[in-house]
């Protein structure tokens, strides 16, 4: 990546002379639009450039460099010109939205695990982007519990005035903490929300383009949800007796110490769920309508919860309890995790809806 391609501010490039003689990890912040992502590939390129290898953790799940939305993914990059191309992630983490607020403990365990990934590389430098989350309480938390996971040597904190002073004071007494306040550059320009999200939309076509069903059977794996998977499949008497209480069918329910998970094949009576819980004696029920699983994004992951793939829901054999996805993933002996996320998405990149 060539330095002529951006406005340099001079203090990027003094940041970027002090980073390559001290070392990282670099983790940069940043209001959307402050030019993050483009401070990173300035970094990375100043990196590759003296042959010096970079460990991207891209944790933007809305406007991710590399990787699709709704994941952080991992990239190495030992040459300037790779920076350019869309490489594939190494790995990814899965997130299950394009926003993190809702999701801020796998954004959390995703920077920790991809981090000890990208050490496990021996990189020059690990460079960690993050999302444009900087107001309000779920960013104060994710930004702080970020930062505490990595520990990093530098946070760059790229602000016009003091748009993420809040976010850095909490870790202003840190030992070996550096911070470099760096200014947004003039030519740096905020895109529109409807652009951001065909920006999205088009990372997520581009990711599911070519992809194919696969099916999964849910007895192989471990499932993170609203409680699928997870408790004992109630029989047909149960069925029939939760049918009647909250006026529809259900295909499918389970009981767990808990919580009792039932699936319906329509509306249902949200008042009768309290009666429902209170017959099995559970704290919480969680109903969900079949229609909301279709479409929704699933993460697939290794034996270490690490993401190898995103999948679209279609079908949920109840039967059998097989789930049938469409994911660019060719080969899904390894997944041993299934994690469900709370965005419905199609194929062609249209977001339908949170769940
Ligand atoms: N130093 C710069 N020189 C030239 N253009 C810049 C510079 N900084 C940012 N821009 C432009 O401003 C826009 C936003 O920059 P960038 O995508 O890097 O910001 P960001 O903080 O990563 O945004 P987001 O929160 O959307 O991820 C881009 O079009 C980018 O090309
Ligand atoms: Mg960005």
């Amino acid at each position: 990546m060539s330095e002529n391609t951006f406005h340099i501010p001079p203090e990027w490039r003094a940041s970027a002379e002090e980073i390559a003689a001290q070392g990282g990890p670099v983790m940069v912040i940043g209001a959307p639009g402050s030019g993050k992502t483009t401070f990173c590939l300035y970094l990375a390129g100043y990196f590759c450039r003296q042959g010096r290898r970079v460990a991207w953790i891209d944790a933007d799940p809305g406007q991710p460099f590399i990787g699709p939305p709704a994941a952080y993914s991992l990239g190495l990059y030992a040459d300037a010109g790779e920076l350019l191309k869309r490489k594939a992630p190494l790995v990814m983490g899965f997130i299950g939205n394009t926003s993190p607020v809702g999701h801020l403990l796998e954004a959390v365990t995703a920077i920790q695990k991809l981090y000890s990934r990208a050490l496990s590389l021996a990189p020059d430098l690990v460079l960690i982007n993050t999302c444009g989350l900087v107001n309000g309480g779920a960013a104060r938390e994710l930004k702080y519990h970020e930062i505490d996971m990595i520990a990093p040597r530098y946070v760059v904190a790229i602000e016009q005035k003091n748009e993420v002073e809040h976010l850095v004071s909490p870790h202003s007494h840190r030992a070996g903490l550096l911070i470099l306040r760096l200014p947004v550059s003039p030519d740096a320009r905020i895109s529109t929300s409807e652009a951001r999200k065909a920006g999205r939309e088009q990372r997520f076509k581009e990711y599911f383009r070519g992809a194919e069903f696969q099916d999964i059977a849910l007895s192989d794996m471990g499932v993170h949800g609203p409680g699928l998977g997870t408790g004992e499949r109630l029989g047909f008497r149960d069925i029939n007796h939760l049918s009647k209480a909250l006026n529809s069918i259900v295909v499918h329910a389970e009981l767990s110490a808990d919580r009792l998970f039932v699936i319906t094949d329509g509306d249902y009576s949200e008042e009768e769920q309290y009666t429902a819980r209170e017959r099995y004696s559970v704290r919480e029920i969680s109903v969900v309508k079949r229609s909301e699983l279709d479409y929704l994004l699933v993460g697939l992951s290794d034996n270490g919860n690490l993401c190898l793939g995103m999948g679209i829901i279609r079908e949920l054999d109840m039967k059998e309890l097989i789930l049938r996805v469409i994911t660019p993933l060719r080969d899904v002996a390894a997944v041993r995790h299934i994690a469900l996320g709370s965005l419905r998405v199609n194929p062609a990149g249209s977001e339908l809806g949170q769940w």
